[in-house]
């Protein structure tokens, strides 16, 4: 299991894990890997150590800090924190990147995101990829309901919905864009821990026969991860 793992609930791992596994899809040894959107950078820590020959970058409007994160810097070499934003990456030079990507980010970016995707595709070499893993999808209605009180109670002017609409506005100017989507009714097992691992992943056995047999409801799945190739 990867370690990572054990910080999510257990309705939200194959969601983590799939995610997790389009970061790793190429072997990024020798290669460059930018974060955007990163928070403390954890998950850029993790691709640095599973490629330790790679160089990633961990940017966030804030820079990540701490003793953990000054730590794995000294432990993993390829691995760097900037603080900037992720609309502007004119720091960067064409064409420099195989991957950039965000957890939890997009739907951060999503008001604007003609100027993401343009700064992106530059940034990107042929056939790199940007990838946004667990994101919350605006179709189901629950995770709409739950998001518009959690940005009312805490002022968040920066957060949208996301809908399947705006992944098709985005890829554009790429020449492929995939969608993975998880959690139908396994949405409010969010609330069980491991104890209740069992509900959760009996609950997933029901969503993705559903999504199976009626492809038609991917569409109300809570979570997704977006895949946009350059
Ligand atoms: C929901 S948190 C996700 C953090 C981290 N990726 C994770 O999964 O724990 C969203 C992060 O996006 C960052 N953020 C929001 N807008 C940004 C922007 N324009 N450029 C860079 N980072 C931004 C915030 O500072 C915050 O750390």
């Amino acid at each position: 299991m990867l370690p990572a793992v054990g910080g999510f609930p257990p309705s939200d791992r194959p969601l983590f894990v799939a995610g997790y596994g389009e970061l790793c899809r190429i072997d990024l040894s020798g290669k460059q890997a930018l974060e955007i959107c990163g928070g403390c950078g954890k998950l850029a820590a993790m691709l640095a150590e599973t490629f330790p020959q790679a160089a990633v970058i961990g940017l966030d409007l804030y820079q990540a800090a701490g003793p953990e994160i000054d730590a794995m810097c000294k432990r993993l070499p390829g691995l760097s924190y900037v603080a900037g934003d992720a609309f502007d990456l004119s720091a960067y030079a064409a064409e420099s990147f195989d991957l950039v990507w965000g957890q939890a980010a997009l739907h951060h970016l999503a008001h604007a995101p003609d100027k993401l995707c343009r700064e992106a595709l530059r940034v990107l070499k042929p056939g790199g990829r940007l990838v946004f893993i667990f994101e919350p999808l605006g179709h189901n209605l629950l995770v709409a309901a739950v998001r518009a009180v959690h940005m009312a109670r805490h002022e968040l002017g920066d957060e949208s919905n996301l809908y399947l609409s705006q992944f098709e506005g985005m890829s554009k100017g790429f020449a492929k864009c995939d969608v993975q989507v998880f959690n139908l009714l396994g949405y409010p097992m969010k609330a069980l821990s491991d104890r209740f691992g069992g509900i959760s992943r009996t609950v997933q056995r029901w969503d993705s026969g559903l999504f199976r047999r009626f492809p038609k409801l991917l569409r109300y799945g809570a979570n997704c991860n977006v895949i946009f190739t350059k």
